[in-house]
């Protein structure tokens, strides 16, 4: 009898062993892959950057907004906070970030990811993870991760907001798009774009229609725009609103004027990046254009037009619209080819890239909580079997099993 409790002991201790053995050897693995330090980093950054942990109630990661398949965008209108807030504006996609020269739609202030990122992290208005006031508790659910405890000490150095924030920037950093059918073109595949798309293409690039002296560079984000001293000029209103006649945008978002107050800078936003359209809609600052076609219809038209509703306006009329947004008549066919042009500078490897893909297989704000206490009551259960099997066996085995006690008290 007592030789069979000491054996039935026996088992289920192996088998719990051999259970977390395993765990800890797969969590292992897929870790000492990583080369070196810069990609743990670079991995850590996209665990964190996936982590809906990092908002005070566990609902918003950086990705519920910026999606990879919507190239790092979320397909709302305007986004919504960590308490379901309207955000002022429509998410900006992620990637080839070392070409912008200023961060966000409408904020000359901000000059890379890592100043800009304390706007979702810190800001309250509205709230996009409401991480102010709320970062020791945040950072405890951080630093109580396995995982995490484990890369940190790979990247050899500590939990920590600054290095969370430096490691967010790093993964958002690298993600890079530039393998459209367009670039497939232009480095020399002539069959990569069809004969609509080619002639989008000249359209484009003409001078009648002018889009790529805003839209220019490999990212076409970067405009050769001049004032008349010669500067180079980076925001535009494209007259998208005209509300009163005078030139009113709506008062959730009145672009570069909001920071500057400056008359001229009302509507006046940053030309953004055409690359990935296909899978970034809605458009404009504030998601108002649902496709293409309306945007292209609001071009042609040298403004947007609003007929009814509280925005209603002639956009083609704004005092404060630049020059170049004058107008065209091109047909109905060229239009679709236009469109057709903007299509092909959309990058389905870049979306469907394994390392800019969630690297959490599970729900990372359950697991934790979840493995460690069944840590815990696994260590409970070996030390109450060794414990019994102790008390029941005889003095022989009793002496090596009370030391197999200890090793397992060590393990707390
Ligand atoms: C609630 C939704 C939401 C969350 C969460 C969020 N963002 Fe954003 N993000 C936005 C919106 C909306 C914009 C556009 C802001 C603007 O133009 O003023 C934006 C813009 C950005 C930009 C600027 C891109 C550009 O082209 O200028 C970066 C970089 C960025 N977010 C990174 C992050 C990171 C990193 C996190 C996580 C720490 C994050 N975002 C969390 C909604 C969100
Ligand atoms: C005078 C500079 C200028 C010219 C010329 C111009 N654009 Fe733009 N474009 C902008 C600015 C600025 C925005 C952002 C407007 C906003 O959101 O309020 C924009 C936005 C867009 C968007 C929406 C992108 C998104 O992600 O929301 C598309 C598409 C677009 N432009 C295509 C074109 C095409 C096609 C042409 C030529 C017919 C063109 N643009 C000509 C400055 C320009």
């Amino acid at each position: 009898m007592n030789k069979k409790i000491v054996l039935v002991a026996f088992i289920v201790c192996a088998v719990l062993l051999l259970g977390q053995t395993i765990y800890s050897c797969t969590n292992n693995s897929k870790n000492e892959t990583l080369a070196s330090v810069d990609s743990v980093k670079i991995e850590l950054g996209r665990y964190l950057f996936f982590d809906r942990r990092l908002s005070v109630n566990n609902t918003r990661s950086c990705a519920t907004c910026h999606n990879p398949q919507f190239a790092f965008t979320d397909g709302y209108k305007r986004s919504l906070g960590v308490y379901a807030d309207l955000h002022q504006r429509n998410t900006q996609p992620l990637f080839n970030l070392s070409y912008l020269k200023y961060f966000t739609a409408a904020d000359s202030t901000l000059h890379s990811p890592l100043q800009q990122m304390d706007n979702p992290l810190f800001n309250n208005h509205p709230a996009e993870m409401g991480v102010k006031g709320n970062e020791e508790k945040i950072l405890e659910k951080i630093t109580a991760d396995e995982n995490y405890k484990q890369l940190f000490a790979e990247a050899k150095t500590d939990i920590s907001w600054t290095n969370i924030k430096n490691f967010i920037s790093l993964f958002i950093n690298s993600l890079k798009s530039g393998d459209s059918p367009y670039d497939k073109f232009k480095s020399g595949d002539s069959t990569a774009l069809n004969p609509s798309q080619k002639r989008g293409r000249q359209l484009f690039f003409s001078a009648e229609i002018k889009c790529a002296s805003c839209h220019g560079g490999f990212n076409f984000s970067t405009p050769s725009v001049t004032n008349e001293k010669g500067d180079t000029l980076f925001y535009f209103n494209t007259g998208l609103f005209n509300i009163d006649g005078k030139g009113a945008y709506p008062p959730y978002d009145e672009g570069l004027f909001h920071l500057t107050k400056n008359k001229t800078d009302m509507g006046r936003f940053r030309v953004p990046s055409l690359r990935n359209l296909a899978f970034t809609a809605p458009y404009f600052h504030d998601g108002s254009a649902a496709s293409l076609t309306e945007v292209i219809e609001a071009y042609s038209n040298g403004g947007r037009k609003i007929e009814d509703g509280i925005y209603k306006g002639d956009g083609s009329k704004n005092p404060y619209k630049h020059a170049f947004i004058s107008g065209f008549s091109i047909s109905a066919a060229d239009k679709i080819n236009l469109i057709n042009f903007l299509q092909s500078l959309s990058d389905t490897g870049f979306i469907n890239n394994p390392a800019y893909q969630n690297p959490f297989s599970y729900d990372e704000t359950k697991r934790s909580s979840i493995l460690q206490y069944l840590n815990y009551c696994m260590k409970i259960t070996v030390l109450l079997f060794i414990s019994s099997a102790a008390f029941y066996s005889p003095v022989t085995t009793k002496h090596r099993l009370q030391e197999m006690e200890i090793t397992t008290m060590k393990m707390f």
